[in-house]
């Protein structure tokens, strides 16, 4: 793993966007893997930025997201599905027939979830960018899960349902399943950037860089990957010297 620590929440983002930039400018039919969640949100404006002002195009390039809600619409402002729309896709010159996310309705769950990750196989994800949730997730792969699921269907952990409640008016209203990338489908990445910023993420920071490889810390499976960087701020890296 290759560790960056910045000043701040600007550097984190603005560090993390320059990798995506930089890999799109080299090769501008890139498949990227995007992750949702508030962490990810400044890098996306930087893309929009780096797009409007004719740095790199986003017309070849093919995006898988990591994961969805199950039990609320695409058109809901808390589906991943807006969230992409509102902080990328509705910005940027992206053929939307290469968006895309796992699909919530419409067929089997396990049968929508299999295809996904056939897509994905077949697509390989260059650079899969990814969040941490606070007890350690990447994607929904909450704790427990095993490492070699594909993308499948989790009941979400009470901690992530209560970290998420602030993006809906209340904890009921916060979807109890989701469709996700499963870690397989993750580690298969070329490449993999992890951004994080705040003292609420240092201890599943401290976890996933110096713990235990185990499915009870789901983004400790990162020391694994060949080709890792994890980017954060001084406060979600305050456990790490101690
Ligand atoms: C969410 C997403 C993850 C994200 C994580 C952290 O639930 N499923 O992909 O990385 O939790 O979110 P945030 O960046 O808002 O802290």
């Amino acid at each position: 793993m290759e560790l960056i620590i910045c000043k701040n929440e600007e550097e984190v983002t603005r560090q993390t966007a320059n990798v995506i930039i930089k890999d799109i400018i080299l090769d501008p039919k890139i498949t990227l893997g995007l992750a949702t969640g508030s962490s990810p949100i400044g890098v996306y404006e930087k893309l929009v930025k780096a797009y409007q002002s004719g740095l790199i195009s986003f017309k070849d390039v093919e995006t898988f997201n990591l994961d969805e809600y199950i039990g609320i619409d695409r058109s809901h402002p808390q589906s991943y599905y807006s969230f992409m729309n509102q902080h990328l896709f509705n910005h940027i010159d992206i053929n939307k027939e290469n968006i895309h996310l796992p699909r919530n309705h419409g067929g089997d769950l396990e049968d929508l979830a299999n295809e996904y990750s056939l897509m994905i196989e077949q697509s390989e994800i260059e650079l899969q960018l990814l969040g941490i949730g606070s007890n350690g997730h990447i994607g929904f792969n909450e704790p427990g899960t095993p490492f070699r699921n594909e993308t499948f269907i989790v009941e979400l952990d009470e901690q992530t349902r209560n970290d998420n409640a602030r993006f809906f008016s209340s904890l009921e209203e916060v979807p109890k399943f989701a469709i996700t990338m499963g870690i397989k489908n993750i580690m298969r990445a070329k490449k993999i950037v992890v951004l994080a910023f705040g003292e609420n993420k240092s201890d599943a920071v401290y976890k996933m860089i110096h713990g235990n490889i185990t499915n009870e810390l789901p983004a400790s499976i990162l020391q694994l990957h060949p080709n890792c960087t994890v980017i954060i701020d001084e406060a979600a890296a305050s456990k790490l010297n101690k």
